[in-house]
């Protein structure tokens, strides 16, 4: 983490990405917080990944488990979100607990002192100082960072969990999304040369992270397939351009752009963030959705993702097909969190020494 001399945090924001990344923490034993995942290079997202498989492998036995429940047991974690969830806020809750942590929720805005005119800011850093840990889902852009920076500035410099910030970011979905593809594809020779379609609306901040991480993995191809107001946003664009990934716009989805994917990764409409829409949550976008005619055509080796919750656009008809690898990705949330925990509190060199670490092969 590099010393950071910024007095404000508006001289902050105007910092590179890179400088920004470097001062949270791009490296293990150096992460204070994750915030945003062009934090993560190749060497790093390989050892969360490694991580993750042996608390996998402890957590198999009840000795193990028992043993990663001692690694964090003195710290406290304060769960912090505005805006709804389900696996995000459970994972995190069950990482935290499987690791010895105490947790405290928070997000009802009716009991608390913001009912009162306090800025979201104070709230964050109130309940930043009560704590080891802030994990926040927030649904102003910006804020998740600007919270990490000011808790970074505290005496302690308590780090913090972007767990889903506006729609710009969710990078501990991204490393949950990508340790799965990872996984599936050591058996079909790594992730070199794979092509991975992102379907529905592309504004998603899932969609974002996963891009800015696959600067990781060398001969990707992206396909972008939605409607024209849905499609992925400018500045993903030109973050594919500056690193030379490839990738194809598609305004439609069908046979063509299944057959060549290795991955599809359907993702829901994004109307939440839209105004009024009586039928808000029920709503699809019409020709991008997977069902079994889609099954069909997809490849004996692909794989289907969604990072949840789901609509109709992606047929629960499928779900037992083997392809489909929407509860792989929900439970490796777990694990991916679980890794993260460890190595922000330091307690992964423990696990280095546990377990056969080096030869440890990922499952
Ligand atoms: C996503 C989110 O909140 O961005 N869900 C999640 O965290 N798994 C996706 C979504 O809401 O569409």
């Amino acid at each position: 983490m590099s010393n950071c001399a910024t007095k404000t945090f508006e001289e902050f924001k105007k910092l590179s990405k890179k400088e920004r990344g470097d001062f949270f923490g791009s490296d293990s034993g150096k992460l204070l917080s994750v915030i945003f995942a062009q934090q993560f290079n190749t060497d790093f997202l390989r050892y969360i990944f490694k991580l993750a498989a042996v608390i996998r492998e402890i957590s198999i036995t009840k000795r193990g488990r028992d043993h990663l429940r001692t690694l964090c047991s003195d710290r406290v974690a304060e769960l912090f979100f505005r805006q709804s969830s389900t696996r995000t806020r459970n994972s995190f809750q069950v990482a935290c607990l499987k690791l010895g942590m105490q947790i405290v929720l928070n997000g009802d805005e009716a009991t608390e002192s913001t009912a009162k005119g306090e800025s979201e800011l104070d709230m964050a850093h109130t309940l930043g100082i009560y704590s080891d840990l802030m994990i926040l889902r927030h649904p102003e852009p910006g804020f998740v960072e600007e919270a990490a920076w000011h808790l970074a500035q505290t005496g302690e410099k308590i780090p913090v969990i972007n767990a889903g910030s506006s729609q710009d970011q969710h990078p501990t979905q991204a490393l949950l999304d990508a340790f799965t593809m990872f996984e599936h594809f050591q058996q079909y020779g790594g992730f070199a040369g794979k092509t991975i379609t992102f379907v529905g609306d592309l504004r998603s901040r899932t969609v974002r992270s996963n891009v800015y991480l696959s600067r990781n993995f060398p001969g990707i191809t992206f396909q972008f397939c939605a409607p024209e107001n849905h499609q992925i946003e400018k500045d993903i664009i030109s973050f594919l351009e500056k690193h030379e990934i490839k990738y194809r716009i598609c305004n439609q989805f069908g046979r063509p752009e299944i057959t060549c994917s290795d991955v599809i990764y359907m993702t829901r409409l994004q109307n939440d963030y839209d105004s009024d829409d009586p039928d808000r949550a029920s709503r699809v976008i019409e020709g991008f959705v997977f069902g079994p005619t889609q099954l069909e055509w997809l490849r004996h080796d692909a794989i289907i993702m969604h990072p949840l919750p789901r609509r109709s656009e992606l047929d629960v008809k499928c779900d037992k097909d083997p392809r489909i690898k929407i509860w792989r990705q929900t439970k490796n949330g777990l694990w991916i969190r679980m890794a993260l925990l460890t190595i922000i509190f330091g307690q992964d060199n423990v696990l280095k020494n546990d377990v056969n670490f080096a030869s440890m092969f990922i499952r």
